[in-house]
């Protein structure tokens, strides 16, 4: 198989993890006889560097001619102040729309070699398995905003449309046919009005399912049970904001928010990134963890229908926890740089042995 893919390194650690999944590319490509060309383009803070606006039409137009996206991460210290006019986030937020990325999958999964990293009780972790579904280019990231003159009011919309609910919620669904058949809504029912339509519209979708069981939960109430028993999860899908919330505190589950992957999926395009930001304290002392960047990357081959190729590379990853071969923040005491990680990994793929 031949690919395109556009690599999008962006800011802090992205461009040094995205080496690594580079690296674990090309060992599968080497093994499995596929070629993967890429292309390098600019995003974020990197972007506005170079080119003044975070996401260059260069990078627009590459992406639309690829088959797929790797991206790193984005966020630039120069940039943080959230008041400036022009913002690094502002390119992520500006390709998810114009690629029309509505799907985000975010698997969250506790490994069995690595429960101790997490701050949770093992027997509460253990084995967890589960899937956010996360609606990516509406409600409130995307509403209508704004401030008045003397600069004392300000307001974000909330807007969501039944057909803007109803794809990632019928995508969600279908997960959980491969999965253990329980879709499990997350929402704000009690008091938003987006969310009395995100449940009509999940029932609707639903009743098209009936082998697939599901419930609902408060956003404020399903954080609290991601920490009280997680294991209750198995599919759960939510909107925009929510989706970003939960992600990150199912990364505690994980034990390292440098351990999860994810895929943004539209119609047309796919983007495949990291949940974990740039970390530009980390940037150029080849230290962070490359899993998520490695993993994101199997959520695309996984997505090519190279199925085979994918399982080899999360066996890779898993071959590192098992060993202990692991950057600084899953081991302390004896860890292993980004690179040296990423270059294992590769060995590990085309090694003869994994054949
Ligand atoms: C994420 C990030 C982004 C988001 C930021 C960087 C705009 O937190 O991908 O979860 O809020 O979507
Ligand atoms: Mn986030």
């Amino acid at each position: 198989m031949e690919k395109r893919i556009t690599v999008l390194g962006g800011d802090g650690i992205g461009p040094e993890v995205m080496t690594q999944a580079i690296k674990v590319l090309d060992a599968v490509g080497l093994r499995f006889g596929h070629t993967f060309h890429y292309d390098y383009q600019l995003i974020g803070g990197a972007a506005i560097e170079e080119t003044g606006h975070p996401l260059p039409d260069e990078t627009t137009a590459s992406c639309t001619e690829s088959d797929a996206v790797l991206l790193g991460a984005i966020g630039h210290p120069k940039y943080s102040d959230p008041t400036l006019k022009i913002r690094p986030e502002q390119g992520l937020l500006a390709i998810r729309k114009e690629l029309g990325l509505y799907c985000n999958v975010r698997p969250v999964t506790a490994y069995s070699g690595l429960l101790d990293m997490s701050p949770l009780k093992n027997e509460r972790i253990k084995g967890v398995d589960f899937v956010i579904y996360r609606e990516l280019i509406g409600g409130i990231y995307f509403g209508e905003s704004g401030r008045s003159e003397d600069g004392k009011y300000a307001f974000d919309k909330c807007e969501y449309y039944d057909h803007e609910i109803e794809r990632i919620v019928r995508k969600s669904f279908e997960e959980a046919k491969n999965r253990r058949s329980h879709v499990t809504l997350v929402d704000k029912a009690n008091v938003l009005e987006s969310s009395r339509l995100w449940r009509e519209v999940f029932d609707k979708v639903s009743a098209e399912y009936p082998k697939v069981e599901t419930d609902y939960l408060y956003i404020d109430n399903a954080c609290m049970q991601m920490i009280l028993n997680p294991r209750r999860f198995d599919v759960v899908v939510t909107s925009n904001i929510f989706g970003d919330i939960i992600s990150d505190e199912g990364s505690v589950i994980a034990g390292s928010l440098g351990l999860l992957p994810s895929a943004s999926i539209g119609e047309h395009f796919s983007l495949f990134e990291p949940v974990h930001g740039s970390w530009p304290e980390g940037a150029g002392f080849d230290i962070a963890n490359p899993f998520a960047m490695v993993l994101s990357a199997a959520m695309m081959l996984q997505h090519f229908g190279l199925f085979e190729e994918a399982e080899a590379v999360k066996q890779a990853v898993n071959t590192c926890i098992e060993q202990d071969y692991l950057t600084a923040d899953l081991n302390t005491i004896a860890s292993k740089s980004c690179s040296e990680v990423g270059s294992y990994l590769s060995a590990l793929l085309t090694a003869k042995t994994l054949a």
